[in-house]
């Protein structure tokens, strides 16, 4: 087989990055190691930016997104009985919208078939070849043995554990890594939510996080080790414990069966630089965020913005300048939602140091975001994030 830029994952970039490689008349393959419906039923987070949104728009793939997504004006912190509402939407003009990422992969992927853009699921084995020569190209097991695609770029598309990343010779990379002592238990319940807008709490029990996926389901995390057994979560003990972390007087979390639950620990990554020779990476493959900050798909879709637009001048004028800026470009954005979603994280979790300092310090940084608005819309503009530029 034969295309133009070979993608590995489907994975909101991977997915992404084919629509838009289209919409510049550039062809793509997409190889998925899972199978169609186990990538479109993968519960993830489901916070989506102005960006995203608008860049979800102008590929035409909005429709159910504009139907069926909440779009939200800001959000509350809670902490010791107090509530502050962060308004997002007064303090930067741009809103965010709640819409499950598994909900954007299904989009992606209906659009790509509607568009005849080949998808590749359970594909095994991929392996990429000759990065830094002219001819790269990719090996897999496809369903008649080892199948060979040749292409002119590659896009490494396959999340934290794909391949990509590992093919790149020792000594290129530099990577950044930072590991928490704890994860996030989250569940998804029949539940009307009782809130509004989302609410991140500080607890002495541990951070908890009140979101939401429609008017009848909600989504609810909470802070355990990062080594927690989900058979220790019976339901009345994730009950229980939401109601003590999030509950104030007179106010309660809406109750109902949940129907997902699952553990997932939190880590920060960054590798640099997301490019060797022809590979290029972009999303979870190049990079990782702690959810506090809900940063991890819209940086996934912010990367492959940049790749479309840096491929497209390659392949049109055979400008190389965007391709060779695309790792420095991309790395920009990627530090700043780094250094928000370690500031969310660790203003808002339980730091188990076993010194009751780091909390005292949580306390003094909340109370400055209710006494000052230069505070709040610092949050507020890294919340909603800075918009889209050429080189950001
Ligand atoms: N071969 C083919 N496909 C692979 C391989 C491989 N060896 N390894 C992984 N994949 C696939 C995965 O099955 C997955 O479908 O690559 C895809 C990567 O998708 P994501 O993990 O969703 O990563 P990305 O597209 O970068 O999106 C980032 O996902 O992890 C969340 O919170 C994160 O929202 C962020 C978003
Ligand atoms: C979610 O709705 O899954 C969600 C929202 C905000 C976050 C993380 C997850 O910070």
């Amino acid at each position: 087989m034969k295309t133009t830029v070979g993608i590995v994952g489907a994975g909101p970039a991977g997915l992404t990055l084919a629509l838009l490689l289209r919409a510049r008349e550039i062809d793509s393959v997409v190889l998925e190691r899972r199978d169609r419906s186990y990538v479109e039923e993968r519960v993830r987070a489901g916070l989506l930016e102005q960006n995203t949104v608008d860049l979800m728009r102008e590929l035409g793939v909005a429709a159910r997104l504009d139907q069926e997504g909440l779009p939200h004006d800001g959000v509350y912190l809670r902490w010791q009985g107090q509530t502050l509402h962060i308004p997002m939407t007064e303090l930067t003009g741009r809103t965010i919208t709640i819409y499950g990422q598994q909900q954007v992969v299904r989009d992606l992927i209906d659009a790509c078939g509607e568009r005849g853009i080949e998808v590749r699921f359970e594909v095994e084995d991929v392996a990429v070849h000759g990065l830094d020569s002219d001819s790269p190209h990719i090996t897999f097991a496809g369903e008649g043995g080892e199948e060979r695609l040749d292409c002119e770029l590659i896009a490494g598309c396959d999340g934290f554990h794909g391949v990509c990343r590992p093919a790149i010779p020792a000594g290129v990379l530099t990577e950044y890594e930072y590991e928490y002592p704890f994860g996030w238990l989250g569940i998804l319940a029949e539940a009307a939510p009782t809130t509004d807008e989302l609410i991140y709490a500080w607890h002495e029990h541990g951070f908890s996080l009140y979101s939401m996926r429609s008017p009848e389901i909600s989504r609810l995390y909470l802070q355990v080790p990062a080594d927690e057994d989900i058979a220790d979560w019976p339901d009345e003990r994730i009950w229980e414990e939401l109601q003590a972390r999030l509950g104030v007087d007179g106010w309660r979390v809406g109750e109902g069966r949940i129907f997902d639950k699952g553990v997932t620990p939190m880590r920060s990554f960054v590798c640099e630089p997301m490019q060797f020779g022809r590979l290029f990476l972009a999303g979870d493959a190049a990079h990782i965020v702690p959810p506090t900050g809900a940063k991890g798909l819209n940086l996934a879709v912010n990367d492959v913005r940049l790749l479309a637009a840096a491929m497209g001048a390659h392949f049109a004028d055979g400008d190389d300048s965007l391709l060779e800026r695309y790792s420095a470009d991309a790395l920009r954005r990627v530090w700043r939602a780094q250094d928000f979603s370690n500031f969310m994280t660790q203003l808002l979790h339980r730091l188990d140091d076993g010194e009751p300092f780091g909390a005292r310090l949580q306390l003094a940084r909340l109370e400055q975001l209710k006494r000052s608005e230069a505070a709040r819309r610092n949050l507020a503009e890294n919340y909603v994030g800075l918009p889209a530029a050429p080189d950001f």
